[in-house]
């Protein structure tokens, strides 16, 4: 009998990665995704450390979980509950403690130990635990287990992310990533290619290469011997069959090196868009965060990779109100942000992570300081972002159409500088790259319409 499975994932595209490994590992069990907590046989909450609150984010949902748990045991029936996760990883035992009905907690990677961890849960009865009893595992495994992975089951996805890496080395003093997801460990070339090939021939056509610090990528070469940075994994996924775009998240600036540079500009799959985080446009603060490059070098590497792909639009991170943020300091920031023109980015308040240089320094921003930054560089990123998407429009461009969109009988695809584009379509250009000439501009869309020829699809399907 089918059981149900809900997952909730919280953060970053490395935890929708691991949410996409979770349902492959779980399916042989018998577990398919439902999108209710009611009746879950099992409910997996996919945590993220990175930003304030987390923790009593996740304490509050399971809060709302436990009836549901404690309903299915009035039936005689159970529910597992796991935290998967960073805050499973820096929390550990202390969830047990505040909320003893989790059945496991484990840590990020860890998780092709689920179904050995469930069926530990299931032979301790899935009774709620006491205090303490649950099953813990948020060791860092001493070798990543990336390789350990099941071969994907899901159905195709037409963009698909790929994880490269893990971890980070770099320990900029906001982030808590060094001390929750471990040190950087880099998959060898010919796991990744491996996959890439089997996504592919699924029918994926794009590839969205992953890890905290990408661009740190330095992988076991096939041969065996020696290592190979991204720009020489891009080269040998581009040669790929059936691979149409690469991206990859999230780089850093100190690692955009000349293999990369030469690999932006020879491959027509690797897509016109770069997350490239800043953070802050002061070379004080740049400092303080312990990023290692000035805003000028940031700049400089902007202007090289425009140089060899003229039409590279950028996006980025910012954190505005770190500990000595001065009103000169957060102007060097909109200043960077008028002159790089961002097509899109993200932007947060400083926020203390236990555990983090930051945390302790004494120079903090006052909270109504930071709101103020936050919403006067927020203003001027929408801007741009709505004046980006209105300088497509009268454009034909190449729209890889990922899933049905809110309205009946229109599409939502990816155009290559990552717009969401919605488009009137038929259920079989589903997963197909279309041209569409986009017709409206929103702030965090555009719409379009089709312009391929409809006999040229038929060809190439
Ligand atoms: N406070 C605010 N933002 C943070 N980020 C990471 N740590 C913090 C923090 N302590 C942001 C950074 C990073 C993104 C993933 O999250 O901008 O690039
Ligand atoms: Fe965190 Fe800095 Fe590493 Fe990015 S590079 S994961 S911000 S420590």
């Amino acid at each position: 009998m089918s059981k149900k499975l809900f997952i909730k994932t919280y953060g970053c595209q490395m935890n929708v990665y691991d949410y996409d490994r979770m349902v492959d590992i779980l399916a042989p069990l018998g577990y398919s995704l439902s999108d209710k907590v009611e009746g879950a046989d099992m409910v997996i909450l996919n945590t993220c450390h990175i930003r304030e609150k987390a923790e009593e984010k996740v304490y509050s949902d399971l809060g709302r979980i436990k009836p549901f748990k404690q309903k299915k045991l009035a039936q005689d029936e159970n529910m597992f509950i796991a935290v998967a996760g960073c805050v499973g990883q820096a929390e550990g035992a202390e969830i047990m403690r505040r909320a003893p009905y989790v059945d496991i907690v484990l840590g990020p990677q860890t998780y092709h130990r689920l179904p050995e961890m469930i069926a530990q849960a299931e032979r301790a009865k899935g009774r709620p635990t006491q205090p303490g009893r649950g099953i813990l595992d948020v060791d860092f495994p001493a070798e990543p287990k990336f390789d350990s992975l099941p071969k994907i089951q899901a159905g195709a996805n037409p963009a698909a992310f790929l994880s490269i890496q893990e971890g980070c080395d770099k320990f900029c003093t906001f982030c808590v990533v060094p001390y929750t997801r471990g040190a950087e460990y880099s998959r060898p070339v010919a796991t990744i290619l491996e996959e890439a090939r089997q996504l592919a021939e699924m029918g994926t056509k794009e590839l969205h290469l992953l890890g905290q610090n990408v661009s740190a990528y330095h992988g076991q070469a096939p041969s065996g011997s020696g290592e190979w940075g991204l720009g020489s994994l891009l080269r040998e996924l581009a040669e790929i069959q059936g691979v149409e775009r690469l991206r990859y998240t999230t780089s850093h600036p100190r690692d955009m090196d000349d293999e990369l540079l030469s690999a932006h500009r020879d491959l027509p799959q690797l897509m016109p868009y770069l997350h490239l985080p800043i953070q802050s446009g002061s070379d004080r603060i740049l400092e303080a965060m312990n990023r290692k490059h000035s805003s000028e070098q940031y700049r400089q590497v902007v202007a090289d990779l425009q140089k060899v792909r003229p039409d590279l639009v950028m996006s980025s991170d910012f954190i505005v109100g770190f500990p000595g943020e001065t009103d000169q300091n957060f102007e060097d920031t909109l200043q960077l942000v008028r002159d790089i023109n961002y097509a899109q980015a993200y932007s947060f308040k400083y926020s203390p992570r236990p555990g983090t240089p930051g945390a302790t320094m004494i120079n903090q921003v006052p909270e109504e300081v930071k709101v103020e930054r936050l919403a006067q560089l927020q203003t001027l990123l929408n801007k741009q972002q709505l004046e980006f998407n209105q300088s497509t429009v009268g454009q034909t461009m190449e729209v890889l159409l990922e899933k049905p969109a809110k309205q009946p009988g229109q599409y939502l695809g990816r155009s290559p500088y990552m717009q969401s584009v919605i488009v009137k379509a038929t259920p079989r250009l589903l997963g197909k790259i279309i041209q569409a000439k986009v017709t409206y501009a929103g702030a965090n869309s555009v719409q379009g319409e089709i312009i391929t020829d409809e006999t040229e699809l038929a060809l190439s399907a």
